[in-house]
């Protein structure tokens, strides 16, 4: 019989946290065991910082709420620790074994780990180490291995969708070509989902590497047409052919967290381009943090939701090590061997390396079908 859980979660914040935090705790009440939160994620873990979630007012009310009450660390990857010395000295150290000895000492017997894959990654190695684990698959880019799909996606394609409505409407008036960049990282799926929901013209993924001639020619198509003006997605990681996606190095940020490179300007770049190509004028929205603030969609509650009632769940029939996923659109979990076991480094920098299992649009997804057959450009 477990007794005391402890929630974390890490990397970037989605719609759906706090969803997933008070249908633990929810659960847990419900079947009388002590539930906690670690502040700030794995930072809470390596200080033994953690709070009381059930009977606290203050985890009340947070089913709408956008963000985590607890919040969540990102670069905070226990096994490569940035540590300052008294001295003024930065040094990275491995640990994760204050951390086990952390939960041992809480008296924590499950601890949830809300994050996507590198958060996960993070979550294998401590399970080896020792920590009764319980994954939620988080993060707005849907890139994470064996499941549907991760919360906080549907309410970023949401967020993007309307984007898309209202950017139609100024380019039909200024004859425009709107361009709109989105989250994403490598994965496409919020550009090509949003793409459709709000009928763009071109969207461009990192899946498909791009031919900015053929997004042009789409565009003069219409223009023959008599339709002077288009909307195009590009995804922050989108790239052309041969060449790489626009990044830049994150200030403040050392290589070492592994996390030092961030993608944002492709859009900006796609705009100028198709500017030269077509003759109408090009403008480009980046829409950014908008895709994962705010309130979540009526989905990404219950899917949120169920995603913490289910984690409780496994918690108390003793299965740890495992992630709760949505697979044929049925509740269920996979071992997380199953979900980041291509990076068997333990304590390996990060988990969105190319030995993750990160999973990307595939070329026989119903989303890449649908969009080629009503005929949106994707770039190749
Ligand atoms: O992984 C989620 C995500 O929002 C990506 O889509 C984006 O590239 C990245 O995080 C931004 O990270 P940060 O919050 O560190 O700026």
């Amino acid at each position: 019989m477990i007794k005391k859980v402890a929630i974390l979660a890490n990397g970037g914040d989605v719609s759906g946290l706090n969803a997933v935090i008070r249908a633990i705790k929810k659960t847990a009440e419900v079947n009388g065991i002590e539930c906690y939160g670690y502040i700030d994620g794995y930072r809470g873990l390596v200080n033994n910082n953690y709070i009381r979630l059930d009977g606290n007012p203050k985890a009340s009310g947070i089913l709408q709420k956008g963000g985590a009450i607890i919040g969540s660390s990102t670069n905070a990857i226990v096994f490569h620790y940035k540590v300052e010395n008294p001295d003024g000295t930065i040094e990275y150290k491995d640990l994760s074994d204050q951390c086990v000895q952390n939960v041992k000492d809480a008296g924590f017997d499950c601890v949830f780990t809300l994050g996507g894959d590198s958060t996960q990654k993070g979550a294998r190695d401590l399970f080896i180490k020792g920590i009764n684990v319980i994954g939620v698959p988080k993060t707005i880019d849907n890139d994470v291995a064996c499941t549907d799909v991760t919360f906080g996606y549907n309410t970023a394609v949401s967020v993007a969708t309307e984007a898309i409505d209202r950017l139609h409407t100024t380019a039909e008036t200024h004859d425009r070509i709107m361009v709109l960049e989105v989250m994403g990282r490598s994965a496409g799926w919020i550009a090509l989902e949003s793409a459709i929901a709000g009928g763009a013209d071109v969207a461009l993924i990192p899946e498909i590497p791009y031919d900015i001639n053929k997004a042009a020619e789409a565009i003069k198509k219409r223009i023959a047409v008599g339709k002077r003006f288009s909307v195009v997605v590009v995804s922050e990681g989108a790239f052309p052919k041969g060449g790489e996606a626009t990044s830049h190095a994150a200030e403040g940020i050392d290589d070492k967290a592994g996390i030092s490179i961030k993608y944002g300007g492709e859009g900006q770049r796609v705009a100028k381009m198709l500017q030269e190509l077509t003759g109408l004028e090009a403008r480009c929205t980046i829409l950014g943090y908008m895709q994962r603030g705010g309130t979540p969609t009526a989905y990404d509650r219950v899917l949120s939701t169920k995603y913490g009632a289910k984690a409780m769940e496994l918690a108390m029939e003793g299965k740890f090590g495992v992630l709760t996923v949505l697979k044929n659109g049925k509740l269920d979990y996979v071992n997380l061997e199953e979900v980041v076991g291509n990076n068997k480094e333990l304590g390996a920098v990060q988990g969105g390396t190319e030995n993750s299992n990160v999973r990307n649009v595939t070329m026989d997804n119903d989303l890449v079908k649908t969009a080629l057959d009503i005929g949106i450009c994707l770039g190749k």
